[in-house]
């Protein structure tokens, strides 16, 4: 099938990609020039693992290319995907300025040359429930007819950064909102390669594909902050949330993925998309409750650690330097929209700390934002050199076991704050650290240095 992907951001890169690799033709337009030109001469612009190999593969076998002619896209592609941004507006509703602004300039070419034939517009990008509606009127008052020049199609994505091309691949289910049976049975065709394993494709009305993705989204967002809640309250009542995880995760109603307390969720989905749903039930008159205290959880959430550090040290910490493990919102990826991590620091920051961090990929989209404000160390083990203290803020494999003995070595005080739970709160302190986690207990460190417990516990195994 001839395919456009309007946006090559983490969602139309990947879906353009991984389109082209079941043989597709694609064609992928961007705004940005520089991104264009950096994608033509085969470079990625975003780091997502397994993505090079089918991005290289299909450029060279030339199923997959890009421009920044709309005019161009439109041309070529049967189906046009809108992959574009809807980030949060002021009053927290969905900005959907670029959707609607690429469906206009996409209905006056279609108008002006009716030789372009039949179009399927699919918003891809979450939007507010209504706007596949509003797409249509846009292509209507161009003087199209629906069903013989277009169809608008909801096809909400739910791929996961860091894992996006396995989702892509094996979504577990694909989601076709549509008023149309035409646009439908095309769009099952397209995904049909992908869903070969059995993993349904469902289809709807357009409203109710716009409300399933944020649905998804804010259910999500607030099994996490349910956690954090919960987690809170074991901190106060001497109880150990990791146990209470697993004793809750084994219930089949309740499940075992996404039940982990820590320092909040971020991202460019989770924040705007429970916003937006809150603002949506808002202008229909509606006050969504869960979603307001799931928001004001997070914000607590993200602050939280942060403010326990500065009360550790008294108040302030001028002349205090503070090492950060992990900046990316989440591991496996280089996207820093809204990290916990960039609210931390700069909470640091605002109290007089220096920051010395170090991600294994997020450095440069992390000096987008952060700029000089702090250092980039070149590894996790220099990011903590000279510290009074270390935040873990992502959890990255390479930080999960870490060589103990080289960071007490190099730390100035044994000092951890770990907002992903990654360790033993009772082993972290026989090794001498001070270690404070999330709903879980805090145990004094031992006075042995580090070096002699390690050597006792080798002896052991021995
Ligand atoms: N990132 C995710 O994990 C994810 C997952 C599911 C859904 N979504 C949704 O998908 C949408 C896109 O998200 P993203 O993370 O890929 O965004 P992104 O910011 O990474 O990418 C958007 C791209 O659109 C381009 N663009 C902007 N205006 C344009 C125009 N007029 N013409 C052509 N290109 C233009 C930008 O240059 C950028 O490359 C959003 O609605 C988001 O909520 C994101």
């Amino acid at each position: 099938m001839k395919l456009t992907i309007v946006g090559t951001g983490y969602v139309g890169l990947v879906s353009g990609t991984c389109f082209a690799e079941m043989g597709n033709d694609v064609v992928c337009v961007d705004i940005d020039e520089a991104k264009v030109e950096m994608m033509r001469d085969g470079e990625l612009p975003i780091f997502e693992p397994g993505l090079e190999l089918f991005f290289e593969r299909n450029i060279r076998e030339e199923r997959l290319s890009f421009t920044t002619s709309l005019e161009e896209g439109v041309k070529h592609g049967d189906v046009l995907f809108l992959a574009l941004p809807t980030p949060p507006s002021e009053d927290g509703s969905a900005d959907l300025s670029y959707v609607m602004g690429v469906a206009s300039e996409i209905a006056d070419m279609l108008a002006a040359d009716p030789a372009l034939g039949y179009k399927i517009i699919v918003d891809k990008s979450t939007v507010p429930v209504g706007t596949a509606d509003a797409v249509q009127s846009v292509m209507e008052e161009a003087g199209l007819e629906a069903g013989d020049r277009f169809d608008v199609v909801s096809n909400p994505e739910f791929l996961r950064e860091g894992v996006a091309v396995d989702d892509f691949m094996k979504p577990e289910r694909v989601v076709i909102g549509s008023h149309s049976e035409k646009a439908a049975k095309i769009m099952t065709q397209l995904y049909e390669p992908f869903v070969r394993q059995g993993n349904a494709i469902l289809t709807m009305d357009p409203r109710s594909a716009e409300m399933t993705k944020y649905a998804a989204n804010s259910l999500l967002a607030t099994r996490i902050s349910f956690m954090n809640e919960i987690a809170n309250v074991c901190e106060r009542v001497g109880a150990n949330v990791d146990d209470v995880r697993i004793g809750i995760g084994q219930d089949s109603r309740i499940g075992k993925r996404f039940l982990y307390a820590g320092i909040g969720f971020g991202g460019s989905c989770f924040p705007k998309d429970v916003q937006a749903l809150h603002r949506t039930a808002n202008d229909y008159g509606y006050d969504f409750k869960v979603l307001d205290a799931v928001l004001k959880v997070n914000d607590r959430q993200r602050k939280r650690m942060a403010e326990d550090i500065v009360e550790y040290f008294g108040g302030s910490l001028e002349g205090k330097r503070i090492g950060v493990w992990g900046l990316a919102f989440k591991p496996n990826t280089d996207d820093v929209r809204e990290a916990p991590s960039h609210i931390i620091i700069r909470h640091l920051l605002e109290n007089g700390a220096k920051v010395q961090a170090f991600d294994p990929e997020a450095m440069e989209t992390t000096r987008d934002v952060l700029g000089a404000d702090i250092v980039y160390a070149a590894d996790a083990y220099s990011a903590v050199d000279d510290v009074d203290a270390l935040v873990i803020c992502t959890e990255w494999h390479e930080f999960r076991r870490p060589d103990f003995t080289r960071m007490h070595e190099r730390m100035k005080l044994p000092l951890i704050f770990d907002g992903r739970n990654l360790y033993q709160p009772k082993r972290m302190a026989e090794l001498g650290f001070d270690y404070f986690s999330v709903g879980r207990p805090h145990y004094a460190p031992t006075t042995e240095p580090v070096e002699s417990l390690l050597e006792a516990s080798n002896d052991h195994a021995a």
